[in-house]
């Protein structure tokens, strides 16, 4: 093809352009790290735990390796184990269920709303059904805020609390959305999120926290983030992990998050953009009431008998990127299909499977760049 024919390729997800937002200051946070040399559990840590705390207002933050880890050590915390049941969108990330399945309990895939795409709770109060019918004895929910929008805490809150279950908020898409006017962090018995690049808040590796109003919870997070460690060192009182969020990480987050206000409010505008440009030929996210969404994905639905991969297609060829989260559901994949589901199986988890796809989403898209991309979608529809 003609060089100078070929579309100017648009990010997916534009770190670069944070890089060059943030100019020396990350530079110089790395530097400080690289002078002091603490790249374990260096001040930077606890100083990003105080600082993430204020920001959701949770009591305790406990930063960690990454989101897996900190799903895992919630769970390890609480004695999560064989013959338990935990509750699980099938509409999710792998790691919502393949936590629960590690420690030897069973997840139980539970349908969503194909509204929010999140928890459905009628579908819950199957799925806790059928457990109780196969003898497990039922122990949590994973709520998970899909794509940056928190589920419908009051409801699943009134669930787990009738069925004896806690919560375990999986926010590792939502981190800096809010619910009826609470930021995520503060909801549930835990929240976890996570600090992967192309997360909201994303550092520049791997990293995670879990957010708690409980402090003995805490405590025992602490202990399982370093093998599981007594208040002597060498006597380890239960088995944990190597959980720990690195001192570099931590640094980098300290500064991320003084833009990530400013971030959040380019972000809505951006979301406002698409729904304003494209909620007549397709179907655009809906935010709850009381809600609102950090945007971790801007994810459409496409109209009945759309070919999605032909509609992926046309994009590309204009230089712009689009992904499929999640082209399969939880109970439909090779390692998870031998798990229960709720009653009636999963149909809207199936078929926003089947017909989801999502465009560029981040803090720094402008105007000019999104209306090429409004002008894409609404082009592929009238070819
Ligand atoms: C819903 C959900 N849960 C958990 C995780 C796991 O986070 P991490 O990649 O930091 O382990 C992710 C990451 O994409 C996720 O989207």
């Amino acid at each position: 093809m003609n060089q100078h024919l070929r579309p100017e390729p648009v990010p997916f997800i534009d770190l670069v352009a944070q890089r060059r937002r943030l100019g020396k200051s990350v530079d110089e946070a790395v530097s400080r790290v690289l002078t002091h040399c603490q790249f374990i559990n260096g001040p930077e840590v606890a100083e990003l735990e105080g600082a993430l705390a204020a920001f959701c207002g949770a009591k305790y933050v406990v930063t960690c390796s990454s989101g897996t880890d900190a799903l895992l050590m919630v769970l390890m915390a609480k004695g999560v184990g064989r013959g338990d049941a935990v509750f699980c969108p099938s509409f999710t990330f792998c790691a919502t269920g393949e936590v629960v399945a590690v420690l030897g309990a069973t997840p139980v895939f539970v349908d969503v709303d194909e509204a929010t795409f999140n928890i459905d709770p009628a579908s819950l109060k199957s799925g806790i059904a059928v457990a109780k019918k196969q003898g497990l004895k039922p122990r949590a929910v994973i709520p998970v805020d899909l794509f940056g929008q928190p589920a419908d805490h009051d409801a699943i809150g009134a669930i787990a609390e009738a069925e004896g279950l806690f919560v375990l908020d999986d926010a590792a898409q939502a981190f800096g959305a809010s619910y009826k006017g609470r930021r995520l962090g503060s909801l549930g018995l835990a929240t976890a999120t996570s600090f992967f690049p192309a997360k909201p808040l994303g550092c520049f590796g791997d990293g995670g926290a879990i957010f708690t109003d409980d402090a003995e919870l805490a405590q025992t997070l602490r202990s399982v983030r370093v093998h599981g460690q007594g208040s002597d060192k060498y006597d380890n009182v239960r088995l944990g992990l190597t959980g720990r969020l690195d001192t570099l990480q931590a640094a980098i987050l300290l500064e991320k998050l003084k833009i990530f206000e400013d971030e959040i409010a380019a972000r809505n505008l951006v979301a406002q953009r698409y729904a304003q440009g494209l909620g007549n030929v397709v179907t655009v996210p809906h935010v709850a009431a009381g809600c609102t969404s950090i945007w971790a994905q801007y994810t459409i639905r496409l109209p009945k008998g759309c070919d999605r991969d032909g509609f992926a297609a046309t994009l590309k060829a204009q230089g712009i990127p689009t992904a499929i989260y999640y082209p399969k559901s939880m109970h439909q994949q090779t390692a998870y299909r031998d798990f229960p589901v709720a009653d009636g199986g999963l149909p809207a988890s199936e078929r926003l499977s089947g017909d989801v796809i999502s465009l560029p989403m981040h803090a720094y898209l402008d105007e000019p760049t999104q209306a090429r991309i409004i002008k894409a979608v609404r082009g592929a529809f009238s070819a």
